[in-house]
């Protein structure tokens, strides 16, 4: 056979050559070319193709982390012709031409549309300084095509034109366009001529991303090392896209019933009588709340899974008392354990080697709140066995209601890189490694150390945890909040933006520091905060403290109104929103819907970032400017009825609504039946023997579905086994 040279674009660059070989195995189709190069195609259902590719013909142990351990690959039967050209490998969804030139890969559905093909394709640069290859891959960008996805990109929801990477960041009070934060998800969205499909990048190390920044046809993705491993994932609707990437990543199980409802926080309520106070005074004002959050103070000296007797000195007492009120309990645990060889926890880290070391054998140290620490690998099973029994006294003794991980990019003080050298050395769990390739991981594992430990304490039992950091499939362990963010109106555009974002990309139980983390917001800001934050799957006021309080009396009595009827109709919609959960644990649905992908065939949706849909029937029109009397904006498809007027409208037009400070627009889907609670103080606080099913009456037929848990008493919302009562409402 004739031997073609590919195209080169540059001397640096290597490329796969003409194809020497393929070959049908059980899982894959493998693919050689004429200088050793190996690409494996593997069918992971009609919809989902993983690529990999290996430089010289030599695979790494398949293992990831993103992947849902139960995640089962369907048997497909593939068409595989060859042609003088091309190889084609046809699955019932979508047809992949492998161009036998230089194994450059489209990828069309079956009535011969372009779904997404290689611009250069799979290319390599070794790595001089660490051997193995930097990994790329670029995709030619279609006719006005759009892009959307990658977690928690502070930035608008259609990312064309941008660049990102992905890299574990603590970023204290990031603004429009910083990059990265926190959390590191590799998957992204295409869409063009109605056609919606996904790419899931599963590389922990360093990450790029280039939505035609660089060059204006080309969207690429590229990593500092480890394997090119990507996932195409067929729509065309995107909601599909995302279903199935989020079954492949996993979903997390139900969360307890009270993880759904409010929850106050701040950077420190201390001593006990401060957290009484304000426990005391939302039940006195009336303002339904689940959870109260012990930040870093409650520690002795901020060393995890201690107390500080001073401030709280019969911790099991107050939580229980709390408890009797309604109250769960949640306290903050970081992954910095102090070096301080009096600290039990620290001295046996220490004698069982638990702890990260740098490559020449130090331990890595660094500073974080409690000064010098040493930090657990969380990477190693028997580390994260570990970490989970340190939580039997809070969880089991004290009976601490769930943990909120945080500072776990690593974050690091005084330090210019903000985290753990590269250099430092992982188990990865028996795949042995550097910091280049666990860091984006290393907040996963710990909220996976976490979730594991507060689960056997709880006796199986469902429970809350939160982290700040993350990786594709974090979501199987944890909830997650976006960081420290500012208290202005950019932040809360930005909420929205990376709550939609976040919802989309596999992690629907998100929500940001409602009224803001730094600096104190205006009622007004407060207000609009709140009236937005009610409809986020994790609804949490979370502050500083050192600028003011955010409480929802310290605003004035005309705000605290307004505060306690969105928070009463957070409870109310406790049930809708339960069911939007259960949809998003059973078929992956993100619960927060940008409205592109509601109605992707509209053009005119394509940078839409502002409304959304929670769930299936609720459309969210928050308000993001202040002082403002109108607001312009489009309904969507379908018809609308205003929540607060019973109004109907049209939609796939655009009105112009008078705005009050103590509404927000909201619609529902016409035709809609939404079940509703009646206002609780907590959940659990009343027996719920009647359900008031609100119905939005139209001519013709919608799908409503409402899920309980199989109990309708609340009190032990923690139950161990899902009863699935799934009643239709059509
Ligand atoms: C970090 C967290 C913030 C927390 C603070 C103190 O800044 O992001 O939420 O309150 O640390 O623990």
């Amino acid at each position: 056979m004739e031997v073609i040279t590919p195209i080169i674009y540059s001397d640096t660059e290597g490329y796969p050559s003409a194809m020497l070989s393929y070959d049908k195995q059980e899982d894959f189709v493998e693919i050689k070319d004429h200088n050793g190069v190996a690409l494996r195609v593997y069918p992971l259902d009609e919809y989902i193709l993983r690529f990999r590719y290996a430089v010289e013909g030599l695979f790494e142990d398949d293992f990831s982390y993103a992947i849902a351990p139960d995640y089962q690959a369907k048997k497909v039967d593939l068409d595989i012709i060859e042609e003088e050209k091309l190889l084609t490998i046809k699955t019932k969804a979508v047809v992949c031409k492998i161009a036998k030139r230089d194994l450059r890969v489209s990828i069309y559905d079956h009535q011969g549309r372009i779904i997404v093909d290689d611009d250069k394709g799979f290319h390599w640069e070794p790595n001089a300084e660490y051997g193995g290859y930097i990994v790329q891959n670029s995709k030619q960008i279609q006719f006005n095509e759009a892009f959307y996805g990658l977690g928690d990109k502070p930035t608008d929801l259609n990312i064309k034109g941008k660049r990102f990477q992905n890299w574990g960041t603590d970023e204290y009070g990031y603004h429009y366009n910083t990059d990265p934060l926190y959390k590191s998800i590799p998957m992204y969205y295409g869409l063009h001529s109605n056609i919606g499909y996904g790419i899931f990048f599963d590389n922990t190390f360093k990450a790029y991303f280039d939505f035609g920044h660089e060059r204006k046809n080309a969207a690429s993705f590229w990593a500092q090392g480890g394997e090119m491993n990507y996932y195409f994932i067929a729509g065309p609707e995107l909601m599909d896209v995302c279903r199935r990437y989020t079954l492949l990543t996993g979903t997390p199980e139900l969360p307890p019933m009270w993880a759904l409802g409010f929850q106050q926080c701040k950077w420190s309520y201390y001593p006990e009588t401060k957290v009484k106070e304000i426990t005391s005074t939302m039940r006195k004002l009336e303002i339904p709340c689940d959870a109260i959050y012990l930040d870093i103070d409650y520690m002795d000296g901020f060393r995890c899974f201690t107390w500080n007797k001073e401030y709280f000195p019969d911790p099991k007492k107050m939580v229980d008392e709390l408890k009797e009120d309604g109250w769960k309990t949640m306290v903050i645990i970081d992954p910095g354990i102090k070096k301080d060889l009096d600290y039990p926890i620290f001295k046996e880290g220490l004698e069982k080697g638990y702890f990260c070391r740098r490559m020449d054998g130090p331990y890595v140290e660094g500073k974080v709140w409690p000064g010098m620490c040493y930090f657990p690998d969380f990477t190693r099973p028997e580390v994260r066995e570990w970490w989970a029994g340190l939580y039997k006294e809070l969880i089991a003794e004290i009976g601490v209601a769930g943990v909120w991980n945080d500072m776990n990019e690593p974050a690091l003080f005084e330090v210019e890189s903000k985290t753990f050298p590269v250099d430092v050395l992982h188990d990865y769990d028996g795949h042995q490694t550097s910091h280049r390739k666990a860091h984006n991981i290393y907040g996963m594992q710990m909220a996976r150390a976490t979730a594991e430990g507060v689960k056997k304490f709880k006796d199986g039992k469902r429970s809350l945890i939160i982290t700040r950091s993350g990786y594709a499939g974090m979501q199987r362990y944890s909830s997650v909040w976006t960081g420290d963010n500012i208290a202005t109106w950019e932040h809360l555009w930005l909420a929205d933006t990376q709550a939609q974002r976040l919802a989309i990309s596999g992690v629907s139980f998100c929500g940001s520091d409602i009224g803001g983390f730094i600096g104190q917001p205006t009622p007004e800001l407060m207000i609009r905060w709140i009236q937005m934050g009610i409809f986020h799957p994790f609804c949490r006021v979370h502050s500083s403290g050192d600028h003011g309080d955010q409480e929802p009396w310290a605003f004035g009595d005309e705000c605290t109104a307004m505060y306690k009827k969105f928070v009463e109709i957070r409870y109310q919609l406790l049930p809708y929103l339960y069911t939007t959960f259960y949809q998003y644990h059973k078929e992956g649905s993100p619960m927060l819907r940008p409205i592109v992908f509601y109605d992707q065939t509209d053009r005119e949706n394509i940078d839409r970032d502002y409304e959304f849909l929670c769930g299936d029937h609720i459309l969210v029109c928050p308000v993001m400017k202040p002082e403002i009397s109108t607001k312009h904006f489009y309904l969507p498809k379908g018809e609308w009825v205003d929540y607060w007027s019973d109004v109907s409208y049209l939609g796939n037009m655009e009105y112009n609504f008078l705005i009050e400070i103590d509404k927000i627009p909201i619609f529902i889907k016409k035709g809609a039946i939404i079940p509703n609670y009646p206002i609780q103080q907590y959940v659990g606080e009343k027996t719920i023997d009647e359900v008031t099913l609100n119905v939005y009456h139209k001519v013709g037929t919608e799908y409503s579905e409402y899920y309980e848990d199989g109990l309708m008493k609340m009190e032990d919302t923690d139950l161990p086994n899902l009863t699935c009562l799934g009643t239709k409402i059509v």
